[in-house]
């Protein structure tokens, strides 16, 4: 891997819109570590920035990201697995709080797809595939391409993508809830930055506290899921973006949001 090139791109594409860019194209975007840490970090920084309301991550345009760097796995064993830094860099881009969406082209497997399941809405390229193909190596996932996969896609499709390594298409994507929206090839980034705008321009808080609900589907049983969503809905009556949504509504003009 060469010092000089920066592994993450970072651009301002509008208003409140972060893009992260992975950058390893001779690798292909391979999620190495060192690449999953700048994320992480990067993300931490968006979450500190008032001025960021939606961050992007996207690849290049001809591959999202092939996966986990294979390199790091060759002396890799047990005791180096279960020691591994890597869950606590995913723990860091699962938990940031502010909408991400992914714009995807080309591939997008192993860690790339564990990444795209970080996400909360995705944008495809129709000529994007998706696939979990670790089994092809004698491993599996080990960042949600089981356990994210199977609750996002269903039993049968995680079965399919995960024992057969089959990739499959950004259209069955699409039907299987796992991609949001699929546009002509090479228009994903642009279409991204459009969702994004449209998020960035919406309340921040009320952003945060419904992406906190939604995700919060995975983890808790329906009685203490709508308990939480409850403790959501009930915090953001005290915010100004309350008041403010609730006069402009009444008053037939824009909503000014400030996200406090
Ligand atoms: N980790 C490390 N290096 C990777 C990589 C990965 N996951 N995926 C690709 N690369 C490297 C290749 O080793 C090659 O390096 P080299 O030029 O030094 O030999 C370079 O990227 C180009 O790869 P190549 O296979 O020639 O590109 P391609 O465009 O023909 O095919 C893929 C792209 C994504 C289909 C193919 O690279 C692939 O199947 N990658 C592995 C996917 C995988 O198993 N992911 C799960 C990992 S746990």
């Amino acid at each position: 891997m060469s010092a000089e090139l920066p592994l993450l791109l970072s651009e301002t594409a509008a208003t409140g819109v972060l893009v992260l860019q992975l950058n390893r194209p001779d690798k292909r975007n391979a999620l190495a570590t060192p690449l999953l840490a700048a994320l992480a970090d990067a993300l931490d920084h968006a979450a500190r920035d008032d001025a960021v309301r939606c961050v992007i991550v996207t690849g290049s345009d001809k591959i999202f990201a092939a996966g986990a760097d294979i390199n790091e796995m060759v002396e890799r064993q047990v005791a180096g697995a279960l020691s591994d830094v890597r869950p606590a860099f995913w723990r860091r881009i699962r938990g940031f709080q502010k909408p991400l969406v992914a714009a995807v082209e080309g591939w997008c497997l192993g860690a790339g797809n564990e990444l795209l399941m970080c996400c909360d809405l995705s944008v495809a390229g129709r000529d994007a595939r998706f696939g979990q193909p670790e089994t092809n190596l004698g491993i599996m996932p080990g960042a949600g391409g089981t356990a994210t996969l199977s609750r996002l896609v269903g039993r049968t499709a995680a079965m399919r993508m995960v024992l057969l390594g089959d990739p499959i298409s950004a259209d069955e994507a699409e039907a299987l809830g796992l991609v949001a929206l699929v546009v002509a090839t090479g228009a994903a980034r642009s279409a991204a930055v459009e969702m994004a705008e449209r998020i960035a321009a919406r309340a921040p808080l009320a952003m945060r506290q419904a992406k906190a609900s939604i995700n919060a589907t995975f983890d808790l049983p329906h009685a203490a899921h709508l308990g939480f969503e409850r403790q959501a809905f009930s915090a953001l009556f005290g915010s100004d973006d309350k008041r403010e949504g609730v006069a402009a509504f009444l008053d037939k003009r824009s909503a000014n949001w400030t996200g406090s």
